[in-house]
């Protein structure tokens, strides 16, 4: 029988970095909508570092390596339903619709497994506005764009003249924090790897980028920050985290986004004395940005659409092709070797 429905599955347990090795493409059965259901066909999935937090640990490894997915099953982005659309990873087209919201050929965002024709109930799905990219949707206009947004309006709150540090800055969220921080008025300095510290700083506008496995990144900050930092856009935890927090300034603002750098970690990092969080009196806050879509996700768009008219908002994004392609991928995000937001494309885009 012919290939209808790639989907890819958990073979066993990653040994540090997820390998093709650790998957397996199935062709599975063309699923049928039921009631109140659509069927879509996934156009292209997120490819983010908190993957690999949902696959399964080897025996007898501690957490933070424990994820929610077990050997045999279907791989996950995103939340599955009746998480709505816009949190999943994944954009695509209605193949087939039992929903009187959805037409084939509508343009939707939602679904979370690893598999190209999905049905998902029609309530968790997500129409795109009419003239959307699809590209684009998963990106600055989507989830990646409305993370930075969400994490520098309402945590970080940047005023003009500050400084302001992003980690993982050539990464798919991180390009968009410095850039709104950019556009607040503050000096912007990044923290990357590879071609991607270039890139920050010619391409995106930063006022310097820090590379963090060429030089010691405490130093690079004692130099480029003399005056302290006021507001650090944290995507990888760990030691850059602790070398950031040493050297905020009064009053200053550490806004928790992700922990990238501990993702792939064997166990959990040593964490750091809060003293300095009384004694400079530090807001340092979490979030995520589930808990926003209903009350700022308008506003978010608005904003965004702007600064791209305006020619203020760059992105780069690079495409991976199948989700046989995708494990390996992974790793290199992972380990900081993408260039820009790493997307996969499972099949053709009616949006060009
Ligand atoms: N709060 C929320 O609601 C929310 C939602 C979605 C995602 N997130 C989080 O946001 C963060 C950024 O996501 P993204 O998709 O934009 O990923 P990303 O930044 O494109 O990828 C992660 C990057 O982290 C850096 N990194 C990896 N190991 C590191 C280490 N040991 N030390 C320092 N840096 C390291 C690498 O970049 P360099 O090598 O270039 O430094 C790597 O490419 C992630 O932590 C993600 O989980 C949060």
């Amino acid at each position: 029988m012919e290939h209808t429905n790639p989907s890819m599955r958990i073979a066993r347990a990653p040994q540090g970095l997820p390998a093709p090795e650790d998957f397996f493409l199935v062709d599975e059965p063309m699923p049928r909508p039921g009631e109140g259901e659509v069927l879509y066909r996934a156009v292209y999935m997120s490819l983010d570092p908190s993957m690999r937090r949902k696959l399964p640990a080897p025996e007898g490894v501690p957490a933070p390596l424990g994820g929610t997915r077990q050997v045999g099953e279907l791989m996950i982005a995103g939340l599955p339903p009746p998480a709505r659309g816009h949190t999943g990873g994944f954009v695509g087209q209605v193949a087939e619709s039992r929903h009187p919201a959805f037409a084939q050929g509508d343009l939707v965002q939602g679904g979370c497994w690893w598999q190209t024709y999905q049905c998902v109930p029609g309530d968790s799905l997500e129409k795109l506005p009419e003239g959307t990219r699809l590209g684009e949707a998963l990106g600055l206009l989507g989830q990646h764009g409305f993370v930075s947004w969400c994490g520098m309006r309402n945590i970080g709150k940047v005023k003009p003249g500050e400084t302001v540090l992003v980690s993982a800055a050539g990464g798919a969220i991180g390009m968009i924090a410095g850039q709104l921080a950019k556009a607040d008025g503050a000096r912007v300095i990044g923290i990357a790897s590879g071609d991607k510290v270039q890139y920050v700083v010619d391409e995106l506008g930063f006022d310097a980028c820090i590379d963090r496995k060429a030089e010691n990144v405490s130093d690079a900050l004692d130099r480029l920050c003399p005056k302290c930092i006021d507001v650090y856009f944290d995507n990888v935890g760990g030691d850059v985290m602790l070398a950031a927090y040493d050297r905020m300034a009064d009053f200053g603002r550490i806004v928790i986004c992700g922990m990238a750098s501990e993702y792939n970690a064997p166990e959990e990092p040593f964490g750091a004395s809060l003293r300095p969080v009384l004694r400079k009196r530090l807001r340092i806050e979490g979030f995520v940005v589930y808990d926003h879509y209903d009350d700022q996700f308008a506003q978010f768009q608005a904003e965004m659409r702007a600064l791209i008219a305006a020619g203020r908002m760059k992105y780069r994004i690079e495409v991976i092709d199948g989700f046989a392609n995708a494990p390996e991928a992974l790793a290199r995000l992972l380990e900081g070797r993408n260039k820009g937001k790493m997307i996969v494309r499972l099949g053709p885009d009616p949006t060009g």
